[in-house]
C-alpha cells in the first residue's frame, strides 16, 4: 500500500516544483523585495507612495488574477483521485492526500481493505511535544541544540519585551527597551515579542523548565494589562495608526505581519502552554481586527481591502483559521475570514 502512495507524492512535488518555476512574479518567490526590511527603506525614498502602489496594483497577483494562482497550485488530477480509492474527492485532493499519507481515510486508501489498514497503522502520526523528552547531555547535537534555545530564551527580560507595549499603552515601562526591530522607533517593535511566546511555549512543552514558565506567564500578564488599558481589544507596541495608514494604501512598514506574530504567540500560549488568559486576549484581539476590516469595505470597498492585503495575507489567514477552529465565534468573526478567504477561494 505504501508505494503507490510514495509514487504519487513524488509526482506531487514534481508538479509542484514545475508550477513554481513557471509561476508570475510573486511575494512567495525570494527577491531583494521580499526583505521587509529593504522595502521599508525603499518605502521612506521621496517617490515611495508611487512606488508602492505600482508594487500593489501592478506586480502583485491580484484576486481577478485567478489563473494565475491556478499555474501556482494546480490541484492534482487522476493519480491522486485513483490512490485515494477512486473516489471523486476533487474538490479537497490536498486534504486527502494528506489524511491518506495519516492513515485517516475512511477505508484506509490505495483501494486497501479497511482491516489491512488497520493492521499497517498510520503512515504518520503526530506526538505532543509534552511527551518528547531530548538528552541536553548526550552525544546528539539535537538535546545540546535545544539546550542553547532554552538558555538564549532564558536571557531575555519580560520587562525589556513589553517596554514597548507598555508605553504604547500609556503604563509604567521600568526598564530598558531592546533595540533592533525591537527598538522604539522601529515600525515592526512587537513583532519579536510575538516569536518569543511562540517560542517559549513549545520549548517550555519540550522541557517543562519551570523558570521559563514563570517567564511566559509574566510576558502575557503584561500584555493582558496592556490590553486592557487600550479598552478595545487592540494590542501592539505601535500605536493603531499604524493601521490607518496601511488601510489607505499609505507607507508604513509591516502592522498585520507584526500583530500576526503577536496573535500566534497567544495561541500558542494557550494551545501548547495552557495559559488560560491567552485565548480570550487572541480573540478580542481578532474581533478588533474584524471591525477594522469591516470599516475598510464599507468606507472604500472591498477591492481596497484585498489590494491592501497584497501585502500580508498569508499570517492573518493562518492565525485566524486556527482560532476559528478553537472558538468558531461569531458572524462578526466570521465575517472577517470570509473576507479573507474570498481571496484564496480559487487557489483550492
Ligand atoms: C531551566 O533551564 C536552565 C538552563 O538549562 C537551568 O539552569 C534552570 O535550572 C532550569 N530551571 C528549572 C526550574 O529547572
Amino acid at each position: 500500500m505504501a508505494a503507490p502512495w510514495r509514487a504519487a507524492w513524488a509526482a506531487v512535488m514534481v508538479m509542484a516544483a514545475a508550477a513554481a518555476a513557471s509561476a508570475k512574479e510573486c511575494t512567495n518567490i525570494p527577491t531583494q523585495l521580499s526583505s521587509h526590511t529593504v522595502r521599508a527603506r525603499l518605502q521612506a525614498f521621496p517617490g515611495a507612495e508611487e512606488w508602492r502602489l505600482r508594487e500593489l496594483f501592478h506586480d502583485h497577483l491580484n484576486p481577478t488574477d485567478e489563473a494565475a494562482w491556478m499555474d501556482l497550485m494546480p490541484p492534482p488530477r487522476g493519480g491522486l483521485r485513483a490512490a485515494a480509492g477512486g473516489h471523486d474527492h476533487e474538490e479537497f485532493d490536498w486534504a486527502v492526500l494528506y489524511r491518506s499519507l495519516k492513515g485517516q481515510l475512511p477505508g484506509g486508501g490505495g483501494g486497501a481493505s479497511p482491516a489491512s489498514a488497520a493492521a499497517a497503522g498510520p503512515f504518520l502520526e503526530e506526538v505532543s511535544l509534552h511527551d518528547v523528552r531530548l538528552d541536553p547531555d548526550g552525544d546528539a547535537a539535537y538535546g545540546r541544540a535545544q539546550r542553547t534555545n532554552l538558555e538564549y530564551l532564558l536571557l531575555l527580560d519580560p520587562d525589556r519585551l513589553v517596554w514597548s507595549f507598555r508605553t504604547q499603552a500609556g503604563l509604567p515601562a521600568p526598564g530598558e527597551p531592546y533595540g533592533g526591530w525591537e527598538g522604539p522607533d522601529v515600525e515592526l517593535r512587537g513583532h519579536f515579542v510575538g516569536h518569543y511566546l511562540s517560542a517559549a511555549a513549545k520549548m517550555w512543552a519540550s522541557t517543562g523548565n519551570a523558570t521559563l514558565a514563570g517567564r511566559m506567564s509574566a510576558v502575557v500578564g503584561a500584555l493582558r494589562e496592556c490590553q486592557r488599558a487600550a479598552g478595545t481589544g487592540y494590542l501592539s507596541a505601535f500605536p493603531a495608526e499604524f493601521f490607518d495608514r496601511f488601510e489607505a494604501v499609505r507607507p508604513v512598514w509591516a502592522p498585520y505581519y507584526t500583530v500576526h506574530k503577536i496573535m500566534q504567540g497567544l495561541l500558542d500560549q494557550h494551545v501548547v502552554a495552557g495559559d488560560g488568559r491567552a485565548l480570550g486576549m487572541v480573540a478580542a484581539m481578532a474581533d478588533y481586527f474584524a471591525g477594522r476590516v469591516r470599516n475598510v469595505i464599507r468606507r472604500y470597498s472591498v477591492e481596497r481591502h484585498w489590494a491592501s492585503l497584497n501585502e500580508e495575507t498569508g499570517g492573518m489567514n493562518d492565525v485566524l483559521y486556527q482560532l476559528y477552529t478553537i472558538t468558531v465565534r461569531s458572524a462578526f468573526f466570521s465575517f472577517l475570514l470570509e473576507s479573507l478567504h474570498q481571496r484564496f477561494r480559487s487557489t483550492f
